[in-house]
């Protein structure tokens, strides 16, 4: 039986929500990541410094687990200002502000309706090197949605990053080989998380033979080329401007499973088993540890974890959903075998 064991991971970009889905989400997340950066989309929308440190004591009176450390980034709305992005700086638990198109994704209403009107802003997170990260499709209803994320890059990053060069920027839950591309060509102050599922996945997986809406995402999944893309730049050596960010988005299953399913896959659970799987079968195992551990922490200026965590090639059947209390999320590939299993911190269930 093979085994690996690896430094804890950290999920650079999860959606833990609030009120009584937290404690699930929660207590899932701390069995195998040591940090993760919880995304601001709840409603209302986490725009102020105070409100993340309300959200994050609500998030730690939950947490078994003293190791485990949550960060944050702010909700760039079109009323974010100056003396909050200092603010923000100066807080150790936020290490960005999200950038939302307005109606790109999941309560993103709120988010910027013209990036233009941002200058200001921009050059302040400039100045003060706060990483803006980056939900990047456009929302044009024109365009193709297999084609928003190629043509955000064209016509809103590259000319963003021209005016701010000196701006660190995370391409969030990137899905293109345009993606890709472009992150390898410009240093080391810009990156992109990628998640689990982008990487094991393409669209054949949510439309061929049927609909399957727990692989409904936003960026949608795209064709296998960019998928082997994305392979392809985790798997090789020296890629440090790509890590960990599952964007585990649970939904309740009325909303997710009907007529207009809402966008997100639930991965945190499975999100490393299903990595060491996919490392394994393209025998780049050695360089896992490298993509779920490492490179975050390090564009991130953090130290790296110090525990660690071992994976088994045993089967492990996905349950067939979490429940806690009157909460319960149907994960990605539920009543699945994965041949790889992560074990997970004693006393925490
Ligand atoms: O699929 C997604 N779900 N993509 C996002 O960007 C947001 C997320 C959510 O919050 O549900
Ligand atoms: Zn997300």
């Amino acid at each position: 039986m093979q085994t690996l064991n690896i430094i804890r991971p950290d999920d650079w970009h999860i959606h833990l929500r609030d009120n009584t889905a937290l404690k699930l989400t929660v207590s899932l997340a701390e069995r195998t990541f040591a940090r993760v950066l919880a995304m601001p989309n709840l409603t209302p929308p986490l725009t102020t410094v105070q409100s993340i440190l309300n959200y994050r004591q609500r998030i730690l009176a939950i947490a078994k687990n003293d190791h485990f450390t949550p960060y944050f980034a702010v909700y760039f709305t079109n009323d974010l200002n100056a003396a909050t992005l200092r603010e923000a700086k100066l807080c150790p638990w936020i290490l960005g502000v999200k950038l939302y198109p307005q109606g790109a994704t999941t309560h993103s209403d709120w988010g910027i309706d013209d990036i233009n009107k941002q200058f200001a802003n921009l050059a302040v997170m400039e100045e003060l090197a706060l990483p803006l990260l980056i939900h990047g499709e456009v929302t044009t209803n024109t365009i193709d949605i297999f084609d928003r994320e190629a043509r955000f890059i064209d016509t809103v990053l590259t000319p963003l990053q021209q005016r701010f060069p000196k701006l660190p920027m995370v391409l969030e839950h990137i899905t293109t080989a345009e993606a890709v591309e472009w992150v390898q060509s410009m240093p080391a102050h810009i990156a992109a998380t990628i998640t689990a599922h982008h990487l094991a996945f393409n669209r054949n997986h949510l439309l061929a033979g049927g609909i399957r809406p727990d692989y409904y995402c936003l960026p949608i999944l795209k064709r296998q080329h960019h998928q082997q893309k994305l392979q392809q730049a985790v798997m090789t050596k020296n890629q440090s401007q790509f890590f960990l960010g599952t964007d585990s988005a649970p939904h309740v299953q009325d909303k997710k499973y009907s007529a207009c399913g809402c966008a997100g896959c639930f991965t945190s659970p499975i999100a490393i088993p299903l990595l060491a799987e996919l490392f394994a079968a393209n025998d780049a195992l050695p360089l896992l540890e490298t993509f779920t551990s490492i490179n975050g922490a390090r564009f991130y200026q953090l130290p790296l974890n110090t525990e660690r965590v071992q994976l088994t090639q045993s089967p492990w059947v996905v349950p067939e959903q979490y429940t806690t209390n009157d909460t319960t999320f149907i994960p990605l590939l539920a009543g699945q075998t994965l041949s790889w299993q992560c074990h997970f911190i004693e006393g925490l269930s």
